[in-house]
């Protein structure tokens, strides 16, 4: 497998594009072990974002952004802001139900945009983007944000993609569940 060398507490190393993802199972799955890893005992929501962001970035090939937006002001009135990410410098509110990160937020369910063009509403934060996957981030029920990805490239993301996105942004969750 691939290799992120977690020493306790301390050093880690990783090796730039070390998938292919032409076996997009396999690779979402040794992808999962090295985010467990990565997380294992961190339960601050903003660090594991960052790692998050990072480890995705890192290893997916064709990317132009990979992030996170956090739900504030509450669910019934709230709006997203941007939190950690990967990428060009993005906007930074969006409500609920505008976009593909608040109609994702809104609705609680995965939106995997194959053109970011024929999307209403879809907000260009970066002109290079061309397909868009949004997930939602919901712990015990309460809605946490998204985890947005964003591809130069047209129909990057399909139904293999979708399924090992959800599975990382659930271990992102869990991560974070001890956080206050
Ligand atoms: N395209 C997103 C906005 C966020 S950026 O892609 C980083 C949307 O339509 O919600």
């Amino acid at each position: 497998m691939p290799s992120l060398h977690l020493a306790p507490g301390l050093a880690m190393t990783f090796t730039g594009k070390r998938y292919d993802f032409r076996d997009k199972a396999a690779d979402y799955a040794h992808l999962a072990a090295e985010l467990e890893s990565l997380l294992a005992g961190e339960p601050d929501r903003m660090a594991n974002a960052a790692n998050t962001s990072a480890l995705l970035f890192d290893a997916l090939p064709d990317l132009n952004w990979a992030g996170f937006y956090f739900l504030r002001n509450g669910p019934e009135h709230g709006e997203l802001v941007v939190g950690p990410f990967q990428g060009k410098p993005a906007c930074v509110r969006i409500p609920l139900g505008k976009g593909v990160c608040g109609s994702a937020a809104a609705t609680r369910t995965t939106l995997v945009v194959r053109d970011v063009n024929e999307f209403p509403g879809h907000i260009a934060c970066d002109a290079d983007s061309r397909s868009e996957i949004v997930i939602p981030l919901i712990q015990d029920g309460v809605l946490l944000g998204v985890l947005d990805i964003d591809s130069p490239r047209l129909a990057r993301f399909d139904e293999a993609d979708r399924q090992g996105l959800e599975r990382l942004a659930a271990i992102f969750v869990t991560a974070c569940r001890a956080t206050p």
